[in-house]
């Protein structure tokens, strides 16, 4: 597939539309900033933000989406459940708290943020599937257009699959050259999930990396632009983050060039060198 722009679309397995590429809010502080980022990137001509109820910046997201004038249908809002909410009732005062801060009547996508909290680490199977039970039922009344997960590895997914009626349709997790997450990468292709890339940039660490920036410069773009080609190529969604309009700007400006195979080969060596993802289950939170 060839990818031309912000709003080409990857099609989920309900057949709905995402734009390739989305605005990471994860770290960007709540207020003035959130609200201006936010708008930065929809003046930009990012159509798909990525928040969640963990980042607390869910009424600044929803005040630069109400303020930027553009038609709710043409836009993909994403949030996520947070760990204290994994049951049925609470998974839906969540949504409802998430919807009524973003000022929006529907989500177009709703993730599960971890699979294992540690509030209920002994039994994260059952609360997932409660709170999935949940979800497949905003997503049946229209709540939400799609669900998926968010951090979870193969068993995790494969214990969610056992009670599901309705499958994840995504799987958001952290990926870049410093670790590509190959087996639940496998695993999400295989089965119709599409994997999101959070901090696609390594949240910035990959940046002075040679290696990227010898290509980048063969290029003429920014080590941030390469990292995000090397997403696109991989067939992932990136999900990068900014706080600065020229930064916004130029992450979006990626569809006038393209990585060899023998470069994103070179990239996919960088294993480790900017850190890897978490291990949910042992995470302190
Ligand atoms: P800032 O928000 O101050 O602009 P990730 O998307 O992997 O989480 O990375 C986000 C980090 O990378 C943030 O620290 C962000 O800084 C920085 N960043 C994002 N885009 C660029 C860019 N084009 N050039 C330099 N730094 C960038």
């Amino acid at each position: 597939m060839t990818i031309s722009s912000l709003t080409d679309t990857f099609t989920l397995a309900n057949g709905v539309e995402i734009p390739v590429v989305g605005f990471g809010t994860w770290q960007t502080p709540d207020g003035d900033v959130a609200y201006q980022s936010v708008l930065d990137a929809l003046k930009a001509g990012y159509r798909h933000i990525d928040t969640a109820a963990a980042y607390g910046n869910e009424a600044s997201v929803g005040r630069a989406i109400k303020d930027s004038g553009i038609p709710r249908e043409e836009l993909f809002i994403t949030s996520k459940l947070w760990n204290d909410s994994h049951s049925y009732e609470a998974a839906k005062i969540a949504l409802d708290k998430s919807l009524k801060l973003l000022g929006l009547d529907y989500l177009d996508l709703y993730l599960i943020h971890w699979p294992n909290p540690l509030i209920n680490r002994r039994n994260w199977d059952k609360a997932n599937a409660e709170a999935w039970r949940y979800m497949e039922d905003a997503y049946t009344e229209g709540k939400i257009r799609a669900i998926g997960i968010s951090n979870f590895q193969i068993e995790h997914v494969e214990a969610l699959l056992k009670t599901a009626t309705i499958r994840p349709m995504v799987n958001q997790l952290f990926i870049n050259p410093s670790d590509l997450e190959q087996d639940i990468v496998a695993f999400n292709e295989a089965h119709d999930i599409l994997t999101e890339a959070y901090s696609p940039l390594g949240t910035g660490s990959l940046l002075a990396v040679p290696e990227i920036n010898d290509i980048a410069e063969k290029y003429g773009k920014s080590a941030a632009q390469v990292l995000i080609r090397w997403s696109l190529q991989h067939g992932f969604l990136p999900l990068p983050k900014s706080t600065h309009a020229e930064r916004i700007s130029q992450n979006a400006d990626v569809f006038d060039f393209e990585l060899t195979d023998a470069e994103i080969v070179a990239l996919d060596q960088l294993e480790g060198v900017a850190g890897t993802h978490q291990d949910a289950s042992q995470a302190g939170f």
